[in-house]
């Protein structure tokens, strides 16, 4: 097949309702449990890969350690096809401060970039597959609106697909506080949670929850949406700090300042409801009409933190 001289892809993050904390197998990064996931539209990664010397990667015009590209470019020229070397070009419109995971529209977008430079002709599904090699999240960030990555049980069976739901009008706020805490990564935070006694409940109470879940987006009812999604990732932190092999937590104590506040502004009647992943930040769900009085409210008594509001966003797209 030929190459292109170069090709360029766009994926979105995406911020999990139903999360995934933990690998069935961290080689393959076959996870625990299935995950369900919001792509945002405010944030995304866009990839242009280039013929080179060597692997290479550039973010925002800086040059970066490539070792985990290298290696997941390789998994690809084993698993597809042999590829030259490339010189891997993004741009990160996902703030590292907000607490997104750039690794889900980093990876997609790569993934796609490839496939086009290759002329590989994949589906979606293949595509996600692949870009679960290089990271879980990225399973996801093919699509628009709402997926859910299937956790399968081998290589070809664990990918994501898109969630058809009803038109609705979900919105984020996210709450772009400092990361103070040293961060622990997250295939390193989903190893120590899988030490943890209630791990298996978890695991248990997840495959509920999103059966919940998918009723709720079907029904378009956004609180429920944000009252699964509370429990889920609080239940996710609660394996954090019972972990058996270096107990932890990403929240601190703006964390929990919010989570009251959050729990104030539910009681005075508005669609509020937290989300939290590998960081302190938190994403309040919420609907687009509530969105700005939330923002306002909260910009009002943390001065310090910044607030943005993300709403349901594409799926890839190619330049
Ligand atoms: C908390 O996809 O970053 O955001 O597969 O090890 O790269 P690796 O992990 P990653 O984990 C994301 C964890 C999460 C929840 C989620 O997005 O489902």
């Amino acid at each position: 097949m030929t190459q292109q001289a170069g090709a360029t892809a766009v994926a979105h993050t995406n911020i999990a309702l139903i999360k995934y904390w933990g690998k069935a197998d961290p080689v393959l990064n076959l996870p625990t449990t299935s995950s369900l996931s919001l792509t945002l539209k405010e944030y995304y990664t866009k990839t242009q890969v280039e013929e080179a010397d060597v692997d290479s990667l550039l973010i925002n015009e800086l040059p970066q350690d490539a070792k985990r590209v290298h290696e997941f470019l390789n998994i690809l020229r084993e698993e597809v096809q042999d590829f030259p070397p490339l010189r891997v070009i993004s741009t990160n419109k996902v703030p590292i401060s907000a607490g997104l995971a750039s690794s889900a529209s980093s990876f997609a977008a790569l993934t796609a970039a490839v496939a086009k430079f290759n002329n590989w002709q994949l589906s979606l599904e293949d595509l996600s597959r692949l870009a679960r090699r290089g990271s879980g999240s990225a399973t996801r960030s093919f699509f628009p609106d709402f997926a859910i990555w299937e956790k399968g049980h081998d290589d070809t069976s664990s990918y994501a697909t898109h969630f058809d739901t009803p038109d609705m009008p979900i919105a984020l706020v996210v709450c772009k506080i400092s990361g103070l805490v040293k961060k622990v990564s997250s295939t390193e935070g989903m190893r120590r949670a899988q030490t943890s006694p209630n791990y298996a409940a978890w695991v248990e109470e997840s495959a509920r929850q999103l059966v919940d879940m998918e009723d709720a987006l079907k029904k378009a009812d956004i609180k429920r949406v944000g009252d699964i999604a509370e429990a889920n990732s609080l239940g996710m932190h609660n394996l954090n700090l019972t972990a058996k092999d270096q107990r932890f937590t990403y929240f601190n104590a703006q964390t929990m300042q919010i989570l009251d506040e959050v729990k104030a502004l539910r009681q005075a009647g508005y669609t509020a409801y937290a989300t939290m992943d590998a960081g302190p930040n938190v994403k309040i769900i919420t609907t687009l009409n509530e969105a700005n009085a939330i923002k306002e409210s909260l910009a009002k008594r943390f001065l310090k933190i910044q607030f943005d509001i993300a709403t349901p966003g594409p799926g890839i797209s190619y330049e």
